[in-house]
């Protein structure tokens, strides 16, 4: 796996999942770890997992649709850590419905965690990432969780997918944006296929409602048996690309999307 020796990251959503698989990553590749999320109990078990194992964890609440949490989430890496090296817009929410089915209220909620937090935490993060980067030959990072469903439709739920393909162009744009202005800020995205957590449990749970059925069970065998590789992902698979993506190793970097999907987009 890539080092992060001396560096400080930021995750949002990381209290389980991928984000919480990342940040338990990041501090065994050698990096700081503010661990940033809503649920603040389970976050707090996650920052006690790493301090346990020897690392260095912090919790702080984060709600990424409010301004001044990501301000106090910045500030706890900067004033506990000395700087931020890495964020990773992780959070993400997901509903599961039609077109003709999710409710309005439902959308806004999609657009305010899956897309304002993301250009929130950008825009927040970028003054500490850039002085950051000052000091690093390779410059800082943003990792952005985007989807398989940001680079093809989703038959499942295509408004997360027009959160997700915004999140894909974001990445690149603001890749763009960060490189004229000569921030050192390299931006990229990954994009998971089917991943074993809360919310691929939810993909589950909306496919079998969607086939009439509760038989959840059945329908992840139908998931895996699409996969070409044979099995659904677990979050250590994307974990282990977003630390690829955040360190020095992905140096010339910037703009890109990983795919990590067991070979679903390949066909
Ligand atoms: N699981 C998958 O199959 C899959 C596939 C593709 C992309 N993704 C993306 O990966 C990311 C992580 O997903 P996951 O599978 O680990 O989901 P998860 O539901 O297990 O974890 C998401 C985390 O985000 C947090 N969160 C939600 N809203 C928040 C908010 N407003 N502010 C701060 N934190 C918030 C949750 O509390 C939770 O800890 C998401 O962006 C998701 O869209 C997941």
């Amino acid at each position: 796996m890539s080092r992060l020796d001396g560096k400080v990251a930021l995750i949002s959503g990381a209290a389980r999942g991928i984000g919480g698989e990342t940040a338990r990553l990041m501090a065994l590749a050698g990096a700081k770890v503010v661990v940033a999320d809503m649920l603040d109990d389970r976050a707090r078990q996650t920052v006690a997992a790493i301090n346990e194992a020897g690392g260095q964890a912090e919790f702080v609440h984060l709600d990424v649709t409010k301004e001044a949490d990501w301000l106090a989430a910045i500030a706890v890496a900067t004033q506990k850590f000395g700087k931020l090296d890495i964020l990773v817009n992780n959070a993400g929410v997901f509903i599961g419905k039609g077109i003709e089915e999710i409710s309005l209220d439902e959308w806004d909620r999609l657009v305010a965690v899956n897309m304002t937090g993301v250009f929130l935490g950008t825009r927040l993060a970028a003054p500490a990432l850039r002085e950051a980067a000052k000091a690093s030959e390779h410059g800082s990072a943003i990792v952005n969780l985007a989807s398989i469903a940001g680079i093809v439709g989703s038959q499942l739920d295509p408004l997360y997918s027009m959160t997700k393909g915004g999140v894909t162009l974001f990445t690149k744009s603001a890749a763009l944006e960060f490189a004229r202005k000569g921030y050192r800020i390299r931006v990229n995205s990954i994009h998971p296929g089917v991943i074993q957590t809360d919310m691929g449990e939810q993909t589950f749970v909306s496919r079998a409602r969607r086939a009439g059925t509760n038989d959840t069970a059945a329908i992840r065998q139908v998931v895996t048996d699409s996969v070409p590789w044979g099995r659904m992902g677990v979050p250590t698979d994307i974990a282990k690309g977003i630390v690829f993506l955040a360190s020095d190793d992905a140096g010339y970097m910037t703009g890109s999307g990983l795919v990590v999907d067991g070979g679903m987009t390949a066909t």
